[in-house]
């Protein structure tokens, strides 16, 4: 049946046909927009409806009320089924938008990555810690450091063969001496410290006897890194001054210092070494997985650093020593090559990021 023309009279049949026609469009409309368009073209002022509604004038009272009433009543049946079919549209697109949108709340929780102590300095803090249990009290001093802290103060002078064993990395510059007032330039070359030695110095020229320090920190040597040497390393010093110490203070602290590191069975052995800023000078070793591995250098402070220190060694006389926390943390976590611990590869750092029991 074609559309109904407006200039031919129009029939029940027309209006039946129209309506069947339109309830198809707007009960199957696929989505909103096509129940949009099918309302449009149906109930819309161009539809065929309206356009057998106006041929109604074309006929007889009676056949217009028939064909009039049967238009009103397709009218209301389509704009019900319009309705209808609406109201299921627009729930299915509340449904899809609510589930695209759904938070599931039992999820578990993106929990960020957890960092962890690189392990040189978890054992440098270890170390410090264990000589804070001791008694004794860390203290820090600055990277870039005047010659003279670093060699003239610690007994090696300009011209001492002893000045040679440290590849020392000069800086463009010059550095205090002690009794330069601080607020001006001093007159020694600066560089980066080899050793963090000098901070023996610094802390006796600023605080009176009886000192018990410990100053980890790094240090720095134009070394060329291997397997056991880096350029850049942390070293923990200590130092300890008061009235009659002696050399079996010196080894029984570290006997205890090393047991709280490597273990209460870990045992240590004192070879004869030399050191321009000590006298008697040693080297400790530590038995450790049936080896014996050297751990740290010390020995009873000089005089000749006393004095330069501002400090009367017939009164006060001590011991210091430097640990190399690096060769400390190979030992604890099995490290083979230093250079691991500079590499930044995360698969080492965090194998190594507990201490194993
Ligand atoms: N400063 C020495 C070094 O770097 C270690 C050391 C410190 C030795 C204190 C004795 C006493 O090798």
């Amino acid at each position: 049946m074609s559309d109904p023309r407006a200039d031919a009279p129009p029939t029940a049949a027309d209006v039946a046909a129209a309506r069947e026609k339109a309830l198809a469009a707007l009960s199957e409309a696929p989505d909103l927009d096509a129940l949009d368009e099918a309302k449009r073209v149906h109930l819309g002022k161009r539809s065929p409806l309206a356009t057998l509604q106006r041929g109604l004038g074309l006929l007889e009272d009676a056949a217009r009320r028939e064909v009039g009433r049967a238009i009103n009543e397709a009218r209301e049946a389509l704009t019900a089924a319009e309705a209808a079919r609406r109201e299921e549209l627009e729930a299915e697109r509340d449904r899809v938008q609510l589930a695209a949108e759904a938070v599931d709340v039992t999820l578990p929780p993106r929990t960020p990555r957890r960092g962890a102590l690189h392990p040189a300095v978890e054992t440098t803090e270890a170390m410090v810690d264990a000589f804070c249990g001791l008694g004794f009290t860390p203290v820090t001093g600055p990277e870039v450091e005047s010659e003279w802290f670093n060699f003239e103060a610690l007994n090696i002078p300009a011209d001492h063969p002893a000045r040679g064993l440290m590849d020392t990395i000069y800086v463009r510059g010059l550095g205090a001496e002690p009794d330069d007032d601080p607020r001006r330039p001093g007159i020694t070359p600066l560089l980066l410290r080899t050793h963090t030695s000098p901070v023996q110095v610094r802390t006796l020229l600023a605080q009176q006897p009886p000192v018990y320090v410990v100053v980890p920190g790094r240090v720095y040597r134009s070394d060329v890194a291997d397997a056991t040497h880096l350029p850049a390393f942390f070293q923990i010093e200590g130092l300890a001054i008061d009235r009659d110490l002696s050399f079996a203070d010196l080894r029984g602290t570290l006997a205890a210092a090393i047991r709280a590191l490597l273990g209460d069975d870990v045992p240590i052995r004192l070879r004869p070494h030399h050191f321009q800023f000590t006298e008697p000078s040693c080297e400790v070793d530590a038995f450790f997985d049936g080896e014996w591995m050297e751990v740290l250098g010390a020995g009873m402070v000089h005089p000749n650093v006393l004095r330069a220190s501002g400090v009367d060694p017939k009164q006060w006389q001590g011991f210091a020593f430097g640990v190399g926390p690096e060769r400390l943390a190979m030992l604890r976590h099995a490290v083979t090559d230093i250079r691991q611990f500079v590499d930044g590869d995360l698969r080492f750092l965090s194998a190594q990021s507990s201490v194993p029991a």
